[in-house]
């Protein structure tokens, strides 16, 4: 079938590439030229795993092109997806942006044909959904139109692939006057095996907040439950692990550490607070999620100052800026939080990452961040590492190698993805969340970090034995 995506982003583009994977003559529209010239010359404008090759191989065949203009395409598809930016530089909700491109794009939709809304917009936005198209129809002397709404569960890294082979396709019907769009989305989706679920517009688009505010509850619990592991000196994988085989509760998205970062999770559970309160309504939980989850970056940069008995004048190696590995994106990534903070201690702060977009943006978006192109270069005298992001390079360092051009050996590791073994026999101390701190045993007992409970030292209790494997 005839399918245009307007907005060629993480959403748009994987949109594009993936129905053309299926055998869908797709028109990828995009306004930005920067962004539209790098697609016509095949190039994929950020990184995403496999999707160039999808992207080329469309190209090739004929069944994607892209293209600035949109009037064409609209009026030649069944289907017409919107996947533009709902989130303005502050992380806030936008939807002028949405709204200005249904203006340009309805009024040209076939009568037999629907507009799909992919975007993640704000619940009051998806109440006036319907209205608003209605109007735009109304204005240009056409008939209704159905108009649906599709959430996407994708997420970066494997885009792709959970595209093509999704968990579930959620079709949310906003309105379907001639009750073709459930119709239309269903051939769309016509080789995916998942369930098919219909939902009401409001019903879809809170299936899809909800999703992620789930996914934010599990990771801001599984830290709070570190937080009691470093207290009772436990260790969280195997409380995790003893709790798991309860098919209630499952093992996944339970890593404890610096906390969520990126375009979805963040945004979503502090805007669904906000939003819930302006209609005077709370939501103690997700306010809790939000604040346990930015706790956790000041945690980190706390227990790197204890590590090293105060970060001022200190040389901190930052491993990692993206907010997960498999991408080069930096939106709301710890890592531009946690170097700030210890930039503003008077730490001189040294990052690398593998991605090299990631580190010119990170350059330029924190003041005194040095960057350098190399792990080993960033290691380099320091005082302490700090894992902030685990790209499988990271995790496979050598460590005893490391030991040498270190000028403490420290680790602390935000995402809980080392090996602590390896790193205590190269000598290092061994901090992380809910894993306990490890020191070699010819280290002796470290300083305390800024926040150790009472009666405890890094979180164990005061006249504890230690020795390497203790905890
Ligand atoms: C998230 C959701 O996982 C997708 O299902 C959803 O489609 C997407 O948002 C969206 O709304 O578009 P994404 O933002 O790509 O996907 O990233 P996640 O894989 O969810 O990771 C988010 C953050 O949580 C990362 O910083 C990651 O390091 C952190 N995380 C994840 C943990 O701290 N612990 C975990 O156990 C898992």
């Amino acid at each position: 079938m005839k399918v245009t995506v307007i907005g060629q982003g993480y959403v748009g583009l994987v949109t594009s590439a993936g129905a053309a994977a299926w055998g869908h003559e797709v028109v990828g529209v995009e306004r930005q030229e920067d962004r539209l010239r790098a697609l016509l010359s095949g190039h994929v404008p950020f990184h995403e795993p496999s999707l160039g090759e999808l992207v080329d191989l469309h190209l090739g065949d004929g069944r994607l092109r892209f293209t600035a203009d949109s009037q064409g395409p609209v009026s030649a598809s069944s289907l017409t997806f919107v996947a533009v930016g709902t989130v303005n530089a502050d992380q806030e909700w936008e939807t002028n942006t949405i709204r200005a491109c249904l203006a340009e794009v309805v009024p040209h939709i076939p009568d037999d044909g629907a507009v799909v809304v992919r975007s993640t917009c704000p619940p009051d936005f998806i109440g006036q959904l319907p209205a608003y198209v209605d109007g735009l129809r109304r204005d240009a002397g056409r008939e209704p139109i159905a108009v649906m709404l599709n959430p996407e569960f994708t997420k970066e890294g494997t885009a792709v692939q959970d595209f093509l082979t999704p968990d579930r396709v959620v079709i949310g019907v906003a309105s379907d006057p001639k009750e073709h769009g459930v119709a239309l989305l269903r051939e769309f989706y016509a080789q995916v095996e998942a369930p098919v679920l219909v939902l009401s517009a409001m019903d879809a688009i809170l299936a899809k907040l909800g999703a992620n505010l789930f996914l934010a509850t599990k990771i801001s619990f599984a830290n709070e439950l570190a937080a009691l592991c470093d207290l009772y000196g436990s260790q969280i994988e195997r409380v995790i692990e003893g709790m798991a085989h309860d098919p209630r509760i499952g093992g996944s998205f339970l890593r404890a550490g610096i906390g969520f970062g990126g375009s979805c999770l963040p945004h979503q559970v502090t805007m669904t607070v906000r939003e819930a309160a302006a209609r005077g309504h709370e939501t103690p939980l997700f306010a809790a999620v939000d604040d346990i989850n930015l706790r956790q970056r000041l945690t980190f940069v706390d227990r790197i100052d204890a590590l090293v008995d105060g970060v001022a004048g200190r040389r901190v190696a930052l491993l990692g800026l993206t907010f997960k590995p498999h991408t080069d994106d930096l939106r709301a990534a710890p890592s531009l939080d946690i170097a700030s903070m210890l930039i503003d201690r008077g730490a001189s702060v040294v990052a690398f990452d593998p991605m090299e977009t990631a580190r010119r943006n990170a350059k330029a978006q924190v003041r005194r961040l040095i960057v350098v192109s190399s792990a080993l270069e960033a290691v380099t005298d320091a005082d302490v590492i700090a894992l902030v992001t685990e790209w499988p390079e990271f995790v496979t360092l050598p460590w005893a190698q490391i030991a040498s051009v270190v000028r403490q050996r420290i680790v602390i590791d935000g995402r809980n993805a080392l090996d602590p073994d390896a790193l205590l026999e190269a000598g290092f101390v061994y901090s992380s969340f809910g894993r306990g701190h490890r020191i070699p045993a010819e280290l002796g007992v470290p300083a305390a970090p800024a926040r150790a409970p009472e009666g405890t030292r890094m979180g164990i209790p005061i006249g504890a034995e230690f020795a390497v494997g203790d905890f």
